[in-house]
């Protein structure tokens, strides 16, 4: 019980045996008894069953197995700024942390045409720290895979692209393209769009190099947004990402912020609306995840749905900066793929446990806001839609942190859950125990450590104490979800190799 029987060789679940309960979200993760074996017992014989590695969760442990986080948005070289944007919205935001933040991860070429070197050794060893720092503590998180946006800077993308791999995370890299001068500072963008297009080209062809399969890292066409790209860019970027077979992943940042949506009306008045831009320019693909999408008309909904394109919810940054709530529930019923993104940092957390937190609460907002009521009474003949049907459970907010994050890089049949066949790119989670350390709250002895609470807190895992050992899986979960962090991320999988774990 409690098991988990791991190819050694394809990394790929072979079999398990637990219970499963609960709704279809959850289905895989529930374990039973049994204990953890961290280095996995290899050429084992279970049930016919050769060179397997078997993991197990132990219930007596209060551990049970999750599949990995999919955070669908998230800029690495922002890590450092995390939960620092003061009262800014995002195109202060950009201007005041943003761009001073990124332009720091190398040098740009100063004549047009020139191109940029590309070894990561070339990049500053501050931007392979940094690289370092996020994939370590997005796995911390139980993040098993990422679609990063890195900077302009070919060399420290390509760094990001080698750290990912070497770190063992699943990852797509993006090496960002700005060349409109008329929106991006002098000082941090690519000087044309030619250029613009080769160095994406060095990076990609960099990445390609480094994981020949994209067994773990791919490249991912990164145009920023419409107001920081040129037509001519756009163009370059779509037929680029079309060129390949299969065609490239795609991300970029859509219709997040009022200011930004009347700016695009503006750049580009040939567009009938901001998706219009993405998809004139062959940017709206099956492949291409759309960042934010808080204010999308109902016809660019339709559009979005048409294309196939995948949406990134990042509740957190919409929240932190002000930009507004997307109605997530509504883009699930109209058959879109969304799944969440950290988005640090506009997010200031590189947690998709608290990207999911975040998602149920925004969407408990929801109702109470004038533009989900009016979208609501245009759209409907009644206002009974605004009846709480807008609100994420808990168990759809898990969903959208691992099927639909899956779903939405195009892996759902290889991740985000625990069917046979899947790779195993999974969690251990432990939830809080009641003692610690077995000494009574009362001894001296308890409280020369630090006292009872602070070594709970401090040696264990947070969350789900259930002291009268009564609560449901479903209950736990629920307290999991509202209360954990990363102390409770006890081990972590990508493709069956152990790649964090707590000490
Ligand atoms: N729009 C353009 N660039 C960015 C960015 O770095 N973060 C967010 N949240 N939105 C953006
Ligand atoms: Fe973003």
């Amino acid at each position: 019980q409690g098991i988990l029987w791991v190819s050694a060789e394809s990394g790929r679940i072979k079999g398990y045996d637990w219970k499963v309960q609960g709704d279809e979200a959850f289905t895989g993760f529930m374990s039973k008894n049994g204990w953890v074996d961290v280095d996995g017992r290899t050429n084992g014989n279970l049930g016919g069953a050769t060179n397997v590695k078997i993991v197990e969760a132990r219930e007596d442990k209060n551990e049970f197995f999750f599949p990995g986080f999919i955070d669908t948005h998230i800029h690495a070289p922002q890590y450092p700024n995390a939960g620092l944007f003061g009262s800014s919205t995002l195109l202060d935001w950009l201007e005041t942390y943003t761009f001073p933040v990124e332009s720091g991860f190398g040098t740009q070429p100063t004549v047009k045409g020139q191109s940029q070197a590309q070894k990561p050794e070339d990049a500053p060893e501050s931007a392979l720290l940094k690289y370092d720092q996020v994939v370590s503590r997005t796995l911390a998180h139980g993040t098993t895979c990422a679609s990063y946006f890195a900077t302009v800077h070919v060399p420290a993308t390509n760094a990001l692209a080698a750290i990912c791999q070497t770190r063992g995370q699943r990852a797509f890299i993006g090496r960002v393209c700005m060349d409109e001068p008329g929106f991006c500072p002098d000082y941090y963008r690519d000087l044309s769009a030619e250029d613009s297009l080769s160095a994406t080209k060095d990076t990609i062809r960099y990445i390609h190099t480094l994981d020949p399969k994209g067994a773990l890292v791919k490249p991912i066409v990164t145009p920023r947004f419409a107001p920081t790209c040129s037509r001519p860019s756009l163009t370059a970027l779509g037929q680029l990402a079309a060129s390949y077979n299969p065609p490239l992943h795609i991300q970029t940042h859509i219709a997040e912020n009022k200011n930004e949506v009347a700016l695009v009306k503006d750049l580009f008045p040939e567009a009938e609306s901001y998706t219009a831009v993405y998809d004139q320019h062959n940017l709206l693909t099956p492949r291409t995840i759309l960042a934010h999408a808080v204010h999308l008309s109902k016809e660019e909904r339709t559009l979005v749905k048409a294309r196939d394109a995948k949406i990134s919810h990042c509740p957190a940054s919409n929240s932190a900066l002000g930009s507004g709530i997307a109605p997530v529930r509504d883009y699930l019923n109209e058959g879109i793929t969304v799944g969440l993104g950290t988005d640090v940092s506009g997010g200031y957390s590189p947690s998709i446990l608290e990207a999911a937190r975040q998602a149920c609460l925004s969407s408990r907002l929801l109702g109470h806001t004038k533009d989900y009521v009016e979208y609501h009474s245009h759209t409907c003949n009644s206002s009974k839609s605004v009846d709480g049907a807008e609100k994420l459970s808990v168990a759809e907010s898990l969903y959208l942190a691992t099927r639909g994050g899956a779903a939405v890089v195009n892996m759902e049949d290889d991740i985000g859950g625990f069917e046979i066949g899947m790779i195993m790119d999974a969690q251990l989670i432990q939830l809080g125990s009641v003692r610690m350390n077995g000494a009574s709250p009362l001894s001296s002895t308890a409280n020369m450590n630090g006292g009872p609470c602070t070594s709970l807190i401090q040696s264990g895992p947070v969350g789900n104490v259930d002291i009268f050992g009564t609560e449901s899986w479903e209950e736990k979960i629920q307290k999991w979800v509202w209360s954990g962090d990363d102390r409770n991320v006890k081990a972590v999988w990508v493709g069956g190799r152990m790649v964090h774990w707590r000490v």
